[in-house]
């Protein structure tokens, strides 16, 4: 790996109290090629603009891919990875389903641990802060031929994130438009799943609402996603959540989540949850909580519910009580090194890191 260190940091202090997700990069960047069938040596370089035509293959034919995770800064100073094989699994079956080259293993991880190391002063240690990790891939051959591209970006920036969604959120219950179709790309990263949901989010918005709870594209009576995010509800004192298929994204949080739920001794359920008998057990006051899941955000408790013209809030529980709330704090004190560890999730990013 070619490492080409920035001059002078654009590092303060400052960069920790920005309000807007992806307005703070930090110093360095790490790019990756590939060209006549093979990947070449990553490197490693400030973090700035890229030159390309706009006969730029990804532009005309969406093949681009991305991951989201995140580094976490614990007591003293360490610097820590969450899961990280997992956003590499999952980039790579994007890959594969988008028609595109595989990043070959090390490349994805030592290149994250080498940018992470190299920025680690970007990392905020307040509880809850973290530094977003982006992986990304896309076409960039110059052609404007509909085809698969001969020529990929894999690429890794970083950006400070805030903490997210503190205001109250609410969900529209989709009824007209779909994220995902069987046989479709729902349970990859492909950029165009992200496009195309911004038309119905800004629908709903327009509605009152702040994001989409995705159902079945065929009938609209199975709850998917919510937003970006995977979706849990509580029915009683029971966490149901879809399995991951075709068009559900296998989110890496709910995972995590669902092993900590089951660890605590709640009860979890794996299985198709309907619109029906969530609207049920609102009118029988049996609906808990509905949590979105994701790297992002962690864990959201929604404050209400939008189903055909209705729009109903959700029980306030007292914090030690909501399940959200409880199992957020034992993923964010794993995450960031306070609570042990017996999954061997989380993983310490050495210093220095030998390139
Ligand atoms: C559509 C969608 N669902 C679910 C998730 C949650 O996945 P993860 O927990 O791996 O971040 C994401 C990404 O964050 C997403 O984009």
């Amino acid at each position: 790996m070619i490492i080409e260190k920035i001059k002078e940091s654009k590092f303060t202090p400052e960069v920790f109290n920005i309000k807007v997700f992806g307005t703070a990069f930090s110093d360095h960047m790490l790019l990756c090629y590939f060209k006549d069938g093979k990947w070449g040596e990553p490197i490693i370089k400030p973090y700035g603009k890229l030159e390309f035509t706009p006969a730029l293959s990804v532009a005309h034919y969406g093949q681009g891919i991305f991951e989201g995770m995140k580094a976490y800064k614990g007591s003293n100073e360490e610097v820590y990875l969450f899961r990280p094989e997992e956003n590499l699994d999952r980039f790579n079956k994007s890959a594969v389903r988008m028609d595109m080259p595989p990043i070959p293993d090390d490349v994805f991880l030592d290149g994250i641990r080498t940018l992470v190391d190299l920025d680690r002063q970007w990392v905020p240690d307040a509880y809850g802060m973290s530094l977003y990790i982006r992986p990304v891939m896309f076409g960039i051959e110059e052609a404007i031929s509909a085809h698969s591209s001969g020529e990929y970006l894999f690429a890794i920036v970083m950006a400070v994130a805030p903490n997210y969604y503190n205001k109250p959120l609410s969900l529209k219950i989709a009824d007209k438009y779909s994220r995902a179709a069987n046989g479709g790309v729902g349970f990859a990263k492909a950029a165009g799943n992200y496009g195309a949901s911004f038309y119905p989010a800004h629908v709903a918005r327009k509605e009152g609402y702040d994001q989409v709870i995705w159902t079945d594209d065929a009938t609209h009576t199975l709850i998917e996603e919510a937003g970006t995010m995977n979706v849990l509800v509580r029915i009683g004192d029971k966490l149901l959540t879809a399995p991951v298929s075709e068009r559900i994204l296998n989110g890496v949080t709910r995972k995590s989540i669902l092993q900590l739920a089951k660890d605590s001794g709640i009860e979890v359920e794996v299985r198709p949850i309907t619109v029906k008998e969530v609207y049920d057990a609102h009118v029988t006051g049996d609906l808990k909580e509905v949590i979105g899941v994701g790297t992002a955000v962690v864990v959201n408790n929604y404050a209400a519910v939008g189903y055909a013209d209705e729009k109903f809030d959700l029980p306030q529980l007292p914090d030690d009580e909501c399940y959200g709330k409880i199992l957020k704090k034992k993923l964010v004190d794993l995450q960031m090194g306070i609570s042990e560890d017996p999954y061997g999730w989380r993983q310490l990013v050495e210093h220095p890191i030998e390139a």
